[in-house]
């Protein structure tokens, strides 16, 4: 009591004011997350967690085939999870048993077959007359496989209408936008000797892939995509791309209707685009244009490649410096290798950058944004 007799009562007050406003920021600390909007947090429409949680995983990637050029896609086909669809063209003609018959979507079908079961394409033995391609349609007797992915800028295919699931068994075949890959075809390699070193390369006649471990084992060096799009992230860090570009569609008009140079409108960057990255850069000079949605601006793999080795080829009178150290097998990406085949580091900025506005909505509505004009009007002002 004496004690307390001699504490002014200002200094008492303040005291309880301290732990009051302490247990006050506590408090928001525990009970804030858990009000937040979802939106914020996790996925707004099926195609982003498609793009990441489904698909990703099961794209993987090489370019460390030596003397090959480019990149190498192998898809990682797991029953039940993957939607392969098998469609004839003009120039390309499917075998099937009867069994399989039903996969196969013949030329001028309406409605695309896709199916989860895991199914493989193997050039046919006899090729038939005409001026087409021949393959046969078969069942690998696993419950995993491993196909050749169309070296495609975009690695999956999508579709929104006038497809049947044959199979239905996970429910984001329900959702717009499904993903799927066409034709896939087995992925198998021989090896094979290039200079001094030992390298292997994609090979119909080769050995098939067994399992994952194999795919991304120091041999075969594949990465998947996702982790290749984290990487990607570190290279934008370190390269300092922040410093000239923005990565942020702010709600001003310019922004919206004219997000970039051209004319390619977007919906306002929000929150829920970044949930992937371990960083953000929304970044505050345009010395260069703003790239939030270059995935949908850019998405030319050979237009990214001539632009990083030489800037100005693709615009002129760039002042973006080149980045050649993103062209050859030095993992330090020191060497000067003027042969143009790109490294890691580009398939990783490059994957990266692919991202950039294509998680804002399902494709239907990110892929017409920019496409076209009056429809891209039409999504803006909430129409359909
Ligand atoms: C010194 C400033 C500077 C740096 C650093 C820089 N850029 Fe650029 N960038 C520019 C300028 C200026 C342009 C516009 C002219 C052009 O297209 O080259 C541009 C254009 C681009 C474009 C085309 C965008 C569009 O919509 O047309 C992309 C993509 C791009 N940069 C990516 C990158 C990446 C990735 C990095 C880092 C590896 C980077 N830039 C580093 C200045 C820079």
């Amino acid at each position: 009591m004496k004690f307390m007799d001699k504490v002014e009562l200002s200094s008492l007050l303040t005291i309880i004011g301290v732990i009051f406003l302490f247990s006050f920021s506590v408090a928001i600390v525990l009970f804030a997350p858990s009000r937040i909007d979802k939106s914020w947090t996790e996925p707004t429409s099926a195609y982003q967690v498609q793009m990441y949680e489904i698909s990703d995983p099961h794209v993987y990637l090489s370019s460390l085939a030596l003397g090959g050029q480019g990149v190498q896609y192998v898809n990682h086909l797991v029953e039940g999870l993957s939607l392969s669809a098998f469609q004839e063209s003009a120039t390309f003609k499917i075998k099937a048993p009867p069994d399989l018959e039903k996969y196969v979507t013949k030329q001028g079908d309406k409605t695309l077959k896709l199916t989860s079961r895991v199914l493989l394409l193997k050039p046919a033995d006899s090729t038939a007359k005409g001026d087409f391609d021949t393959y046969e349609l078969y069942d690998p007797k696993k419950k995993e496989a491993f196909s050749l992915g169309a070296s495609d800028p975009i690695l999956e295919n999508w579709v929104d209408k006038d497809f049947v699931v044959l199979d239905k068994s996970a429910p984001f075949h329900e959702q717009g936008g499904v993903i799927f890959i066409l034709n896939p075809q087995e992925y198998k390699f021989s090896p094979y000797t290039y200079g001094l070193q030992k390298a292997f390369r994609f090979d119909p006649n080769g050995t098939p892939i067994e399992n994952l471990e194999e795919l991304k084992s120091d041999k075969h060096g594949f990465i998947s995509r996702k982790e290749l799009i984290a990487y990607g992230e570190h290279v934008y860090a370190i390269e300092g791309c922040w410093y000239c570009h923005t990565d942020q569609t702010r709600t001003l008009v310019q922004d919206v209707v004219l997000n970039g140079s051209d004319s390619y409108p977007a919906p306002p960057s929000s929150a829920n685009e970044y949930i992937y990255q371990k960083i953000t850069f929304p970044g505050t000079k345009r010395n260069g244009p703003d790239l939030s949605r270059t995935g949908v601006k850019r998405p030319s793999r050979d237009w990214h490649k001539s632009h990083f080795w030489a800037p100005k080829t693709e615009s002129k009178g760039s002042i973006m410096p080149s980045f050649r150290h993103f062209f050859d097998f030095d993992p330090r990406g020191t060497g000067r290798n003027p042969t143009l085949v790109p490294n890691l580091q580009f398939e990783a900025i490059f994957q990266y950058l692919m991202t950039k506005g294509t998680r804002i909505t399902p494709p239907t509505q990110a892929w017409w944004l920019g496409k076209d004009p009056l429809k891209t009007k039409d999504i803006i002002e909430g129409r359909n």
